[in-house]
């Protein structure tokens, strides 16, 4: 084979598999080869064909969406090709909500009826009540929250129907309606406080922190500051691509289960601290840092590998994550209201050393949406095992979208991977009876 590059200028790959001396044309289609297509190169024809190998999906394409696209090396990130710095000055979440499940911004007419449907649907079965009630005092609101959204797909059982086009959009609007109410029991459950019924005559955002803090005071009134605050981080965090969460809905909604028990599985996925439990495991990393006197000591420890700097790094974003930017600006809209956090100076100085710092420079680790978002979160008197209870407050219409799109994708199967066995072979098993004997 000639040294220079023989540009024949078909999107095409040549790959010779040097077993055989055979030679392959793989297509290749918007930026990628077809897995299946490498199932051709083989040694024989009785022997399996080629596959490859991608813990953590590192560098796979699951999908085809368009629900939002991400440039991790220029930080951008747009839903339905909006630029979120505009979504998140502009627009609200249940606009933004609208715009992730529909694919276009609704009319005024439309927008009225999207808001009155989740208005009207805010309330849950009084057993969701007393299932909740039935969980452990410390129970983490996470773990509630997973199990209540699973427990809901039984009170909606025609939510199997997935291929019906109107039961999909009832069962979004409960979703996207009764997430907050979850939500705010599972916290009012922890803090051993009576659960408060949804307000209708209040905005989306602004009933879930009634839900949260209202006491013996007739209506709630939430500082408009704060609600647009929230409003704003629910933006943020309403949908990402194919993040872990994502795939894992996509993945068991791949078995065409109802849309509650494949949310369920993304609340799962969001739980972990790699993942939306970052947020909490930011603000216990920065309490654990204590001053920033003990920051050298700590980065040290990052560096040998014994520490995590939570809230920094990510899998597409090789720049400082967009949204991280935006929460870094609402963080002082919120601080002006509730006062400042004193632990933002030690995010602020854990940012500034970092992104000075070959180790982090050199892997391309900026601060994510987590970094900052934890210190918001604790200015709203929100203890950190709520902090992702709100994250899967704003992702669940992402979700939800790329849900939708996995159920219409005519290209979509069960997902079901392969592995490379690396295990015994053709044993002989002894009977417990001689192997005790
Ligand atoms: C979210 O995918 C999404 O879109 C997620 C999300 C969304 O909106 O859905 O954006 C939300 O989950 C944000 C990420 C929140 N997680 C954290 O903040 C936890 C800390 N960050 C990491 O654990 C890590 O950066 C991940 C999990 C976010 C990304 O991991 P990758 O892509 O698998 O990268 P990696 O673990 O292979 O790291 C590459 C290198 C490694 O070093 P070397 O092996 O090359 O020596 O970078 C190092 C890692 O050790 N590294 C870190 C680090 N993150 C990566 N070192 C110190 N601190 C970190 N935070």
């Amino acid at each position: 084979m000639s040294n220079e590059a023989s540009t024949s200028g078909k999107e095409t790959l040549t790959v010779r598999d040097n077993r055989t001396g055979q030679d392959y044309e793989i297509p290749i289609t918007d930026g990628t080869i077809a897995a299946k297509d490498l199932g051709q190169i083989k040694i024989g024809d009785d022997q399996p064909g080629l596959a490859t190998y991608d813990p953590g999906f590192v560098n796979t394409a699951s999908c085809r969406s368009a629900v939002t696209y991400i440039d991790g090396d220029k930080g951008v990130l747009e839903y339905r090709g909006y630029p979120i710095e505009q979504l998140a000055e502009k627009s609200s979440f249940l606009e933004v909500a609208y715009l992730l499940i529909h694919g276009s911004l609704p009319t005024k007419d439309e927008m009225d009826a999207w808001v009155h449907e989740i208005t009207y649907h805010t309330f849950v079965h009084e057993n969701v009540k007393s299932f909740m009630e039935g969980f452990r005092y410390d129970a983490h609101p996470m773990g509630m929250l997973m199990a209540s959204v699973g427990a809901l797909s039984t009170f909606y059982p025609d939510a199997r129907n997935i291929t019906d086009a109107d039961n999909r959009h009832m069962q979004i609007v409960r979703m996207i309606a009764k997430m907050p109410t979850l939500g705010a029991w599972s916290f009012r459950h922890a803090q051993g406080k009576p659960f408060v019924y949804p307000d209708n005559d209040l905005g989306y955002t602004a009933n879930f922190l009634s839900m949260l803090f209202k006491m013996s005071e007739k209506k709630f009134e939430a500082d408009e500051r704060l609600v647009k605050a929230l409003d704003t981080l629910f933006i943020l965090h309403a949908d990402h691509e194919q993040n872990c969460s994502t795939n894992a809905v996509r993945s068991v909604g791949s078995s065409e289960v109802d849309p509650y028990s494949a949310v369920a599985a993304g609340v799962a996925a969001l739980y972990g601290p790699l993942h939306g439990g970052a947020n909490e495991a930011v603000l216990r990393m920065l309490r654990r840092i204590g001053s920033k006197s003990e920051i050298p000591a700590f980065m040290e420890g990052v560096k040998n590998g014994n520490e995590r700097l939570m809230g920094f790094g990510h899998r597409v974003y090789k720049n400082y994550d967009p949204r991280a930017k935006i929460i870094k600006k609402s963080a002082e809209d919120v601080f002006e209201v509730t006062g400042t956090n004193p632990l933002l100076d030690i995010a602020l100085e854990l940012e500034k050393i970092a992104l000075e710092d070959e180790y982090f420079v050199k892997r391309k680790l900026y601060p994510n949406v987590d970094f900052y978002s934890g210190l918001i979160y604790e200015a709203f008197q929100f203890p950190p095992e709520m902090f992702t209870v709100l994250f899967a407050i704003g992702r669940t219409p992402g979700w939800l979208a790329q849900w939708l799109e996995l159920v219409q994708d005519k290209d979509q199967k069960i997902a079901r991977p392969k592995q490379i066995y690396t295990g015994d072979r053709q044993l002989t098993f002894t009977p417990a009876s001689e192997r005790w004997a």
